[in-house]
């Protein structure tokens, strides 16, 4: 295992974060509402103070932007981007699926506030399974202290994929039809609600592919190392340039990175669909079967 340069301490604090959301977890915790079905608990800010207090005290010169509203010395070389919990509806609903994320970006000078800098340090914490994924830029990516890297499955047909919904506005959105499109194509889509480890599975190759609409970069600037350290790619929905505040995301092991990208250009121009059945006309079909029995 290499010696990390700012990850040994961040592991220790999304570690005692992960702890203190499983106290939370086993004895339940009350939902409130942020938006139409976006969930908070108190767990998700508990957290939150928690990791802000520890990124302080451990890294006093970086910069801190929280999910849950922390926005601290953003005008800093570095910046930890902060998910306290990653699945909340998962987590308050007792579905074992959810994680802490911390990303850290290093911001060199000269940029503008809508520029980039490189991502060079990333966590993604599951407490239940006690798994701690971890990357620096350049040191790889690691699970657990064993080497991870994405899956070598060459065609979308072979492999299992991951998507996730929106929880605003979501009579605005397609993905159902794209999770059709790829179900059809593929193993399976899985929807386990944790983006951060839809993407750490794609890094440690459970997961082939993985795509999602409308992600923040507290959702994905972990991520986003560790599936570059694993040796995968991540891409818009037309192959553009992901960036941190990218609205989208396409992640997979990099070799069904060009076909997933021709059946969105597909999948956005309305060719080549597969039809769904109303439930009506899937109704009337069963009838005109029992009939004809
Ligand atoms: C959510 C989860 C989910 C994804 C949502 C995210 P949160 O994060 O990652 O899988 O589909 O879009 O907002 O709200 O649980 O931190
Ligand atoms: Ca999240
Ligand atoms: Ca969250």
């Amino acid at each position: 295992m290499v010696r990390f340069e700012f990850a040994e301490v961040a592991m220790g604090i999304a570690r005692e974060a992960g702890a203190l959301l499983k106290e939370y977890y086993e004895h339940g915790v009350a939902m409130e509402y942020k938006g139409d079905v976006d969930l908070v608990t108190a767990a998700d800010r508990a957290s939150e103070a928690l990791i802000v207090k520890r990124l302080e005290a451990a890294f006093p010169d970086h910069g801190v932007y929280g999910e849950e509203g922390t926005r601290d010395g953003l005008d800093r070389e570095f910046r930890w981007y902060v998910d306290p919990l990653d699945g909340t509806t998962n987590f308050a609903h007792g579905f074992p699926a959810f994680c802490v994320l911390l990303g850290l970006e290093r911001r060199r000078a000269g940029l503008a506030p809508d520029e980039d800098g490189e991502m060079v340090a990333a966590i993604t914490y599951d407490a239940l399974r006690d798994e701690m994924f971890v990357a620096e830029r350049g040191r790889g990516a690691w699970l657990n202290g064993h080497r991870i890297h994405v899956s070598k499955t060459e065609t979308l047909q072979e492999s299992l994929t991951a998507t996730g919904f929106p929880s605003q506005k979501r009579h605005e959105n397609p993905n159902v039809h794209f999770y059709q499109e790829i179900t059809l194509r593929s193993h399976g889509v899985r929807r386990a609600g944790s983006a951060g480890l839809d993407l750490a599975y794609v890094a440690c190759g459970r997961l082939d592919g993985y795509w999602e609409f409308k992600l923040n970069p507290w959702d994905t600037s972990a991520g986003y190392l560790l599936v570059e350290e694993a040796g995968g790619t991540l891409t818009h929905f037309d192959g553009g340039k992901f960036t941190l505040d990218s609205r989208e995301v396409l992640a997979t092991n990099g070799l069904i990175q060009g076909e997933m990208l021709h059946l969105f250009a597909d999948m956005f121009a309305g060719r080549n669909l597969e039809p769904i059945p109303t439930p009506a006309e899937f109704a009337a079909r069963r009838k005109a079967r029992e009939a004809s029995k």
